[in-house]
């Protein structure tokens, strides 16, 4: 996963990240670090993660997978029963009025997973077999051949031009990430066409989870998944899980709340999308004043571009390299990076100035 790349995460660390669907916060505390504080301003995504929470807490491994929908299980609803004694008064009746989609696992039941199955169900239903044959590739020059020879087609292309019309696309997504801050001009098409295809040319299929859920509606095919699904680190996750504090809270407002010098590593996700100029100055003046010496940083691009606001740029040593690596080998294959290390003494000594001014 990039972020674990970026951050390198240590057992000392003191992690802020963005919740999401709570899966990054997750992935992240397989590395052990001594505390995450997960934040996000939509209280849903707060309560999917405590509900996952107290999936691990509660649950064994196999049960875990069937609870959350990775594998079939007929007593979702009986399971939650048992674990929801541990949920907050608000994240329990929220779930206990939601329970239809904890019948159908929530794995797949946010607005991103429900879109690609019903578009997965589209492409399934001319192409099953191209699907299946997808993610059997072993050889990567195979994969490839076959995406030039079969798979990138006028229907092909088609199916994007139909998911990626501007308007189809923020009507079924509802999240302004995709088209808040976009430029009215952006070429959908090409973007997704484009994405698409540098995940193949990089990367076996049966080896992508993003690839599995975009295209195949779930991780049935896929053999590496996300981390905190992943067998092999269930014990760790469970002995890690009480090391997770959970914010609902705007990233800005919960950063203007901690001391200087607090924070070891920042994974803020794809949040560009849903922030003008102004209020992404606003989070990494408040970075730089939380960051302790060297902390380091990681943020995701998906459509809008974000670079580090120029009056930050003297007190941040970019990391370029790994940017464009990470770029070239991240499993979800519309992101851009944006990392590097604080650097807290130069801040220390010359930027509190600037800083009250910016
Ligand atoms: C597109 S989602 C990320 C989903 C994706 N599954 C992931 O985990 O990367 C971005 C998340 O950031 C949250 N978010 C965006 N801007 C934020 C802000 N300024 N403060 C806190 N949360 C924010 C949204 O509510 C959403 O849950």
């Amino acid at each position: 996963m990039s972020e674990i790349k970026a951050l390198d995460i240590k057992e000392d660390d003191t992690v802020v990240c963005i919740t999401g669907s709570g899966g990054r916060t997750l992935n992240l505390l397989t590395s052990g670090p001594k505390e995450i504080i997960s934040v996000d301003f939509n209280p849903i995504q707060n309560w999917m993660l405590e509900l996952k929470i107290n999936a691990v807490k509660n649950l064994d491994y196999d049960t875990y997978c069937g609870f959350l929908g990775l594998r079939p299980c007929k007593n979702r609803d009986q399971i939650f029963d048992r674990i929801s004694a541990g949920l907050s008064d608000e994240t329990s009746k929220f779930w206990c009025e939601n329970i239809r989609l904890i019948k159908k696992g929530i794995l797949y039941q946010g607005e991103f997973e429900r879109h690609y199955r019903i578009c997965s169900v589209f492409i399934k239903l001319f192409r099953y077999r191209k699907v299946k044959k997808l993610f059997s590739f072993c050889d990567l020059n195979e994969q490839i051949k076959f995406y030039h020879k079969e798979w990138d087609n006028k229907f092909w292309n088609f199916m994007v031009s139909l998911d990626s019309s501007g308007s189809n696309f923020e009507r079924s997504m509802k999240d302004p990430a995709f088209y808040m801050y976009t430029h009215k001009d952006f070429d959908y098409q090409k973007f997704f066409h484009d994405s698409f295809q540098k995940a193949i040319m990089t990367g076996l299929a049966c080896d992508n989870h993003f690839l599995g859920l975009t295209i195949d509606g779930s991780y049935k095919r896929v053999r590496t998944l996300p981390l905190y699904l992943q067998r092999d680190k269930f014990d760790i996750l469970k002995a890690n899980i009480d090391r997770i504090k959970i914010v609902t809270d705007s990233l800005e407002s919960f950063l203007k709340k901690m001391a200087d010098c607090s924070i070891d590593k920042y994974s803020i996700s794809d949040v560009s999308g849903y922030l003008d100029d102004g209020q992404y100055q606003a989070i990494f003046h408040e970075i730089i004043r939380t960051a302790k010496d060297q902390a380091v940083f990681c943020c995701r691009n998906f459509i809008v571009q974000k670079e580090v606001p120029e009056v930050f740029k003297p007190y941040i040593i970019r990391n370029t390299e790994l940017e464009k690596e990470l770029e070239h080998t991240d499993l979800a294959f519309v992101y851009t990076f944006v990392t590097g290390q604080i650097l807290r003494e130069k801040t220390l000594q010359s930027v509190k100035g600037t800083l009250k001014n910016v």
